[in-house]
């Protein structure tokens, strides 16, 4: 992973996505449900699993899973996503609040899902280490980071720190602990490369 010449700030992302959400609104980030819906699938979102979306955005990824039969809680650093988010799955609870502090107990979600969010984490090792806090045993991860979608919107913009990812292998070395198996993994080919992830967690 390269070091970042600075870091932003928690409140620096969430204006930064706020801004976002106010100029593009609820198209944002819409990758499409041909993408969105096999990934879910992929990773076992289905009837009955308990699914946190963390940086949720304006929630498209959180509507295919309720479609899918899941019930999904929504959680985004920024306030302003998460009242698109509220809109476009009225039945979803949403929290504005860092993916550092999932608000649930340890073990409490069958599937986590984050995909292109992590990577604006001020301190991610944290973010990563929250999400597998809540994720239960032999349960699953999906994790696309970033995604394709990301960029069309974004092209000229400095994403907030997004400087320290220089390729998949970065995103590999950050994301298997001990406490984790990869499943699967694979690259989105394009002007920016995207590392993709399925794993679970490990038991004990
Ligand atoms: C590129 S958008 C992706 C949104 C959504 N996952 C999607 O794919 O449509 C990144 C999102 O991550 C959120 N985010 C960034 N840092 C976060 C953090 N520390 N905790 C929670 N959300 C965060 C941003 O506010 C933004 O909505």
């Amino acid at each position: 992973m390269i070091e970042a010449r600075y870091l932003a700030s928690e409140g620096m992302v969430a204006r930064f996505y706020d801004d976002k959400a106010r100029s593009h609104g609820s198209a944002a980030f819409d990758a499409g449900r041909d993408y969105m819906i096999p990934w879910l699938q992929r990773g076992g979102v289905g009837p009955g699993k308990k699914v946190l979306d963390a940086g949720c955005g304006p929630g498209h990824w959180v509507r295919c899973a309720v479609d899918l039969g899941a019930e999904v809680v929504g959680l985004d650093i920024s306030s302003e996503m998460v009242r698109l988010a509220s809109k476009l799955v009225p039945e979803s609870k949403f929290f504005v609040e860092s993916m550092d502090r999932v608000p649930f107990g340890d073990d409490y979600f069958d599937i986590v899902i984050s995909c292109g969010s992590m990577e604006h984490s001020t301190d991610i090792a944290r973010s990563r280490n929250e999400l597998y806090r809540v994720c239960k045993d032999r349960s699953g991860f999906i994790l696309p980071m970033p995604f394709d979608g990301c960029w069309k919107y974004l092209e000229d913009e400095e994403l907030p720190n997004m400087e320290r990812f220089g390729d998949a292998e970065d995103w590999r070395n950050l994301l298997l602990t001990p406490q984790v198996r990869l499943v699967e993994e694979w690259i989105v080919a394009g002007p920016h490369p995207d590392y993709c992830a399925v794993m679970q967690k490990a038991e004990g």
